[in-house]
């Protein structure tokens, strides 16, 4: 795969200037151009994300003051504060947690403690949830299966800061997760609605997934990758177990070309949209988890990494995405077989992981 993970480095080097200091966040199939989200928006660190790790690769400085500009640009979504959400660990663990890792910069620090802190503000005591959202009505009690990679600020900032309470949260909402979200048939639904004043599990809630008790395939992802984090930082075998349950029967129940359905459950028409960001997230979640000691899964993802870079990858200029067949909400109708940009990252990620480098979460 090392001709790949080449390939994807250059042509990141390669849009670098086109796209700038921006947020992208999905193709517009018709012109092959990512479009432009707003700072807020959860997807807003991986575009900084996939230059610090082309950065990495090949020190050209163009991409390091993108990169830069991109976690200035970040500090008005911090500073607004109100607006912000859960899935600040998907923006500033690639942008800011990265850059004081590489160079120290006490800048950076701050940036990550304050959106850790905030993260951990979220905290229902009685619950033991991190709660996701206040876009929407009624939503105080509401958790995501997608917090658990957010959790990976927490793990950082109790390193950072000495202080173990922000690990401690991070902990308790994993084991919420591991109690509330993980079906006996180690699938897991996207929302599980919590009373946030008794902390009491009410049921799932409708998201993503085509229904209540169906499996969204970015959803199965975000907890082999989440669960096997929280393994890493923990040494807890529950979340190894886990994910590793889950991580086997994604792998299980994939299509014959190894990318899912943007739902495990679709069926007819719905099964021509394909969610290639979710074969991303598990590949490099499978190969955390490889990491970790289980090492079949380090052949899981190989064979899933194959078929993105036969059939889905693109390096050539006729459009700005990498992965193709990404799927960012069906239920909604947007961004159906595109690329996304958070499956060019992790595409990214897992391909240099499979060669031995370090990830970003
Ligand atoms: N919040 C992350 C996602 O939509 O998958």
């Amino acid at each position: 795969m090392e001709r790949a993970y080449t390939q994807t480095v250059q042509k990141v080097t390669a849009i670098a200037p086109e796209i700038g200091a921006a947020f992208p966040q999905a193709v517009d199939t018709a012109t092959g151009l990512y479009n432009r989200e707003k700072p807020r928006y959860w997807t807003a660190g991986f575009w900084g994300g996939l230059l610090w790790l082309a950065y990495r690769e090949n020190g050209e400085h163009r991409l390091f003051e993108l990169a830069c500009e991109i976690e200035e640009r970040l500090d008005a979504p911090l500073n607004e504060f109100i607006r912000l959400h859960h899935d600040v660990g998907f923006m500033w663990l690639p942008t800011a947690v990265e850059h004081f890792l590489a160079t120290g910069c006490p800048a950076s620090r701050i940036r990550g403690l304050k959106a850790a802190s905030l993260l951990a503000s979220r905290f229902n005591l009685a619950g033991r949830f991190i709660r996701a959202w206040e876009t929407r009505e009624n939503c105080e009690g509401w958790a995501i299966i997608d917090c658990l990679m957010n959790l990976s600020l927490l793990y950082w900032a109790s390193k950072a800061a000495g202080d173990p309470r922000f690990r401690q949260i991070a902990c308790a909402h994993a084991d919420t997760v591991l109690e509330h979200f993980v079906r006996a048939d180690a699938t897991v639904p996207h929302i599980i609605g919590f009373d946030p004043e008794t902390g009491k599990r009410v049921g799932v809630m409708p998201g993503q997934g085509k229904a209540l008790d169906s499996v969204w395939a970015r959803g199965q992802a975000w907890a082999i990758y989440g669960f096997a984090l929280s393994y890493r930082e923990t040494g807890r075998l529950p979340y190894q177990q886990a994910a590793a349950r889950i991580a086997d029967r994604f792998f299980e129940n994939l299509p014959e070309d190894k990318i899912p359905y943007w739902d495990f459950c679709a069926s007819g028409g719905e099964r021509e949209a394909r969610d290639a960001s979710a074969a991303c997230i598990a590949a490099s979640g499978m190969l955390e988890l490889a990491s970790g000691g289980l090492e079949r899964f380090a052949g899981y993802a190989r064979r899933i990494l194959e078929s993105l870079d036969k059939n889905y990858a693109c390096y050539d200029h006729t459009s700005q995405g990498i992965i193709r067949g990404s799927t960012g909400n069906y239920t909604a109708g947007k961004w159906i077989n595109t690329s996304l940009i958070y499956g060019d990252f992790f595409y990214l990620e897992a391909l240099g992981k499979l060669l031995g480098k370090p990830g970003i979460f």
